[in-house]
């Protein structure tokens, strides 16, 4: 089991110095636009990740004028309490301990909280880049496996050393191709491992999204006959699924030096949508958007749950916003009742999280930033 008890902030964007405890599994966050709502569970994701959703510069969430920031969290695992605290020095150094041991490297900790967020810039990986939908595999894969992380984390070394290595054949007009077959083979090995674990992972996972889409979609009044359907299919392609990664490197390098970067491996990696046969994010309303989202959210935190033994600590910011109620409810009930793991919910509205979670019928905490 884990649980988040309290939380401090020191000097992390608009807080200055404050303390909050948290004494229910399920909390309701309210204040006003801008009060500090997603900053709050932003701190949360800095202790489970250690660093913040929303940006790679640690620095900038730094309140301003001053010179560094401090996180501390009261967690609880499997009954055994947990202090863990992140700072940021005035020399920009980040340190993370947990019950006073620093880590040496930060990738150790991840998974040791495992946590989920959803913010509504997350409909991007329903209708953004691919980069987006390789980031949500990751960061799942990641807390799930820290061999994969550690194979992220070489293969992306590798993939920029020969990128610019392919540059410099352009630069400098002479092809080293042996230092080019050195590095192809230590890209081969992450980038197998990688392909290898996103596939055995997705087979179990993407039906499992695709049922939480159902669930949440379900509707128990009748439907207009003029709404149609709703037949969502997810798949993972891969170019290695029809080639080994040495094959496919051996068989684009002219191309590669052409273009001066690597153009197959599990950077082009994909997850696909379709609604109804069409691609989902040419034809679903932000409604359904929004829906395959939670989806694919919710199938992430069941994947967590059955990994670690517990479920993960879950952040839903404003996620009311385009959903109509009978979806607020399914969602509600699946992540409040049908999970037993700690819940963080936003709101601008303090009234309207009562009217939401009042239903449910299990204790709830109500904080309110304004006061
Ligand atoms: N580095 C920083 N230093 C000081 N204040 C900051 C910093 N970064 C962000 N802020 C302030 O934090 C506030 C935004 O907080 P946050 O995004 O948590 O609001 P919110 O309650 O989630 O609002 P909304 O309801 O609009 O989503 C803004 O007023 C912004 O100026
Ligand atoms: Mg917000």
């Amino acid at each position: 089991m884990l649980r988040l008890y309290s939380i401090s902030l020191v000097q992390f964007k608009n807080y200055q110095n404050r303390s909050i405890q948290f004494n229910e599994r399920i909390v309701g966050i309210s204040g006003p636009n801008g009060i500090g709502k997603t900053n709050l569970l932003d701190a949360i994701h800095y202790l489970c990740f250690t660093k913040s959703y929303f940006t790679r510069i640690d620095g900038n969430n730094i309140s301003q004028g001053y010179d560094g920031f401090r996180l501390e969290g009261q967690f609880e695992v499997w009954d055994k309490p947990e202090k863990a605290i992140c700072i940021l020095r005035e020399t920009g150094k980040k340190e993370f301990s947990v019950n006073d041991q620093l880590y040496e490297k930060f990738s150790r900790h991840i998974g040791h909280y495992p946590c989920v967020i959803i913010a509504p810039d997350d409909i991007q990986i329903i209708t953004g880049g691919s980069e987006e939908r390789r980031r949500f595999m990751d960061t799942l894969l990641s807390q799930l496996d820290a061999v994969y992380l550690q194979q992220l984390i070489n293969y992306n070394k590798v993939l920029q050393q020969r990128n610019s290595l392919l540059r410099s054949f352009a630069d400098t007009g002479s092809k080293d191709l042996s230092l080019l077959s050195v590095l192809d083979e230590q890209l081969v090995k992450p980038g197998q491992g990688i392909f290898e674990r996103r596939k055995e992972f997705l087979i179990a996972f993407l039906p499992r999204a695709k049922q939480f889409y159902i669930e949440i979609a379900k509707s128990t009044s009748r439907r207009p006959a003029s709404s149609t359907a709703e037949n969502i299919n997810l798949f993972y392609t891969s170019e290695l699924l029809q080639a080994s990664f040495a094959e496919l490197l051996n068989l684009n390098q002219s191309k590669d030096i052409m273009l001066m970067r690597t153009t197959s491996g599990v950077h082009k990696d994909e997850l696909e949508f379709t609604l109804n046969e069409q691609p989902f994010k040419n034809m679903a309303s932000q409604g359904q958007r929004k829906s395959l989202l939670f989806a694919l959210k919710l199938a992430e935190m069941e994947a967590l749950k059955n990994e670690k033994g517990f479920a993960p600590i879950l952040m839903l910011d404003d996620v009311f916003e385009k959903l109509d109620e009978e979806r607020i409810v399914n969602l509600l009930q699946t992540v409040c009742v049908e999970n037993d793991g700690q819940v963080f919910i936003t709101d601008t509205s303090s009234e309207r999280l009562v009217q939401h979670l009042t239903p449910l019928k299990k204790p709830f905490q109500l904080i309110d930033l304004t006061n």
